[in-house]
């Protein structure tokens, strides 16, 4: 998903046997469905999990950005601009609520966005491809922000309090970027045969990316059952990508696209469709690195930080001005009351 193939660094589920009475206590709060707020006991090995998943969410928001910024300047209308620059927006804001919710973790911002920089961090896979035409910025908010839906909703719900506070705000802001997208889709399905041709185009290429959002297949999904124990993976890797499948495909058929799987078909048996097996190695591949936009993604991110250098040196030179300016006013008054 936004946070892909997170390790929690432990090789079996804690049992009660294996806890020291503090952790007992912390899991029952878990199972209980408690929050676990930031100054709260808990094991290392969550709170380690959890940042690692939180910055790879918040990372996977702003360089999410990316793709969709390239088409500001070039969206067809006045409105579809300023709509796409609302939902870019939106997402520079889940973000920094994100960074924020991984700070009460311990972690500084500046330590997060380093470890992105250098390439010790990931975000999610499926920012690493290309947006060749205006269908793709359709197809991103109708598949990649449906599936972050899918993902998210249940993640309202997770043990971490500060986490799942902000995914409920991230939630709507979703559901929004979700429909712009399948609005931007149905004006495309509508139109020429030449717009007709591009939403085709881009449902086949981002289709097969988009199941890879999920992650793993739950078979080849290592730690995920210490995260199930702790609350902040609810749902299973295969359980949201079926979900999605089923959501999606009725949505491809009302704007009269084929989704490019000669596999997928309706299953009355099981009441789900069944679908064709997902490129694995592709996935890895584009996980190392090796996708179609890894180093220009991970170079753009950097030159921001780069470039963005004098903005954060003026805000520290005017905050410290502004807290000195604070300091005499009080040390005058002081001073008055010591003269009268
Ligand atoms: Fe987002
Ligand atoms: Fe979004």
């Amino acid at each position: 998903m936004y946070a892909q193939m997170v390790d929690t660094g432990l090789k079996e589920v804690r049992t009660a046997d294996d806890m020291p009475p503090e952790e007992r206590a912390f899991q029952a709060r878990i199972d209980a469905d408690i929050k676990i707020e930031p100054k709260d006991w808990m094991p290392e090995a969550y709170r380690r999990t959890l940042i690692r998943q939180i910055s790879q969410h918040a990372h996977s928001e702003i360089v999410g950005m990316l793709p969709e910024g390239n088409w500001v300047t070039r969206a067809p209308t006045l409105k579809r601009k300023a709509i796409l620059m609302a939902k870019i927006q939106d997402e520079a804001g889940h973000g920094l609520y994100l960074y924020s919710a991984a700070e009460t973790l311990g972690i500084s911002r500046d330590q997060m966005l380093a470890d992105l920089h250098a390439g010790r961090a990931k975000y999610s896979s499926i920012f690493n491809y290309p947006t060749l035409t205006w269908a793709d910025i359709g197809t991103i908010g109708w598949l990649v922000d449906g599936a972050a839906i899918m993902n998210q909703i249940p993640l309202c719900r997770c043990s971490y309090g500060p986490y799942a506070r902000a995914m409920v705000r991230i939630c709507k802001e979703e559901s929004f970027h979700q429909r712009q997208g399948y609005d931007i889709m149905l004006a495309m399905s509508r139109g020429t045969d030449e717009q007709q041709a591009m939403a085709k185009d881009a449902l086949a290429r981002w289709w097969w990316p988009s199941l890879m959002m999920f992650g793993p297949s739950d078979a080849a999904s290592v730690h995920s059952g210490q995260s199930a124990a702790w609350k902040i993976k609810l749902l299973s890797n295969d359980e949201l990508r079926q979900r999605f499948v089923d959501q999606t495909v009725p949505q491809a058929d009302f704007l009269g696209l084929t989704v490019p799987d000669p596999a997928l078909r309706w299953n009355d048996e099981t009441g789900h469709y069944d679908f064709g097996a997902i490129d694995w190695s592709e996935f890895h591949n584009v996980i190392k690195g090796n996708g179609p936009c890894n180093r220009d993604r991970l170079q753009a991110r950097v030159n921001a930080w780069d470039e963005g250098a004098w903005v954060r040196e003026a805000a520290m030179a005017h905050a410290e001005k502004r807290a000195a300016g604070a300091a005499r006013a009080v040390a005058s008054i002081q001073q008055q009351g010591r003269t009268a």
